[in-house]
């Protein structure tokens, strides 16, 4: 064991409440389920967070597919928010992760603002919720979700109905399919935001060139994975550059490299997402390796790191 300090805290409103994580890794929402299947490869307790799949209040079937495609350098996925709803989230998955060390992050979506202010007030109330993860950003459903993130009035509505209905720590994930992020991550901290986590999937198609039609049900899908990472980490670098509060910084991480190019550039925290795909067990090498490579550098507490580009000199 090192001395090195590793743990990450996003403060919410009441200082009990606190999301204290052990280590700043964590996985990315939809692309870990809600851990069960990972839980059979390794110890979930290692991970610094776990984000599960989007919630919503009903349960949701998602889009017809076919619904994941593979590009060269990453996917294109039209899910649709695929989901047990909150009681069957709640009764199903809860129990299980509840028993872990690893604070759980609820994500949530939902058609309305009242639909986000009631989530929030319902998961305020549950055991084994640590933090909520607004999603104001999904590319793959027709109402409703991204529709609140790229206009700053409704992210600012949607984010003040969610701070006003719960006292967890509210984390607020945004669309990189905006014109100018950093506007919108300070939106989000004006109306209360603990946290802002960066970015979902940029708006994508593939088209079959002997059909001659898209390759999605649904024509558009969102791309992840390792193209989008160099756009991902500019985002991260600028809303740094805006906000005081924590950023939590994920696109195309796929090893501990692009995960300390992440916290150079601003984050305070990382997510995994593609990634899982390829690699089941990239979360925890990618926490060894940012360990390893604080080792190498000297350096002692990972709060050094954060930002470290930019306050050294050119
Ligand atoms: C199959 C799939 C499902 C996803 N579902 C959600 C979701 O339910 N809620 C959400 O906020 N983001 C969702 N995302 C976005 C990821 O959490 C992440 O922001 C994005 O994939 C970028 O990170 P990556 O390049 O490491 O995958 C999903 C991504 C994928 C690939």
């Amino acid at each position: 064991m090192s001395d090195i300090i590793f743990e990450v805290r996003i403060k919410g409103p009441d200082p009990k409440r606190e999301l204290i994580m052990k280590n700043p890794v964590m996985t990315a929402s939809g692309t870990f389920g809600f851990g069960r299947e990972y839980s059979r490869l390794y110890d979930l307790n290692r991970l610094g967070a776990i984000t599960v799949k989007g919630i919503t209040i009903e349960p949701r079937r998602g889009n017809p597919p076919p619904r994941l495609i593979e590009t060269p350098s990453g996917i294109l996925n039209s899910i649709g928010l695929q989901n047990p709803g909150l009681e069957g989230f709640i009764g199903d998955e809860l129990p299980y992760l509840r028993r872990l060390s690893t604070p759980v992050i609820v994500n949530i979506s939902g058609n309305t603002i009242e639909e986000y202010a009631f989530l929030a007030s319902e998961l305020d109330r549950v055991e084994g919720v640590s933090a909520l993860e607004v999603n104001v950003s999904c590319p793959n459903v027709k109402e409703g979700c991204m529709a609140f993130g790229i206009k700053k009035d409704s992210l600012f509505s949607v984010v003040s109905a969610v701070r006003k209905s719960t006292t967890l720590p509210v984390i607020v994930k945004l669309s990189p399919n905006v014109r100018d992020i950093a506007e919108m991550a300070e939106t989000a901290e004006n109306a209360g935001a603990d946290a802002v986590s960066l970015v979902n999937t940029f708006l994508g198609m593939a088209i079959d060139i002997d059909r001659k039609k898209p390759l999605l049900a649904n024509t558009f899908g969102g791309l992840s994975g390792p193209a989008i990472k160099p756009i991902a980490l500019r985002m991260v670098w600028e809303v740094y550059e805006r906000v005081d509060i924590p950023v939590i910084g994920m696109g195309g991480i796929m090893n501990w490299k692009d995960a300390v190019e992440f916290i150079l550039a601003g984050a305070a925290s990382v997510a995994v997402g593609t990634a899982n795909f390829v690699n089941p067990t990239a979360p925890l090498e990618i926490i060894d390796g940012i360990e390893n490579y604080m080792i190498r550098e000297g350096i002692n507490d990972i709060r050094e790191l954060i930002g470290l580009g930019h306050r050294l000199p050119a």
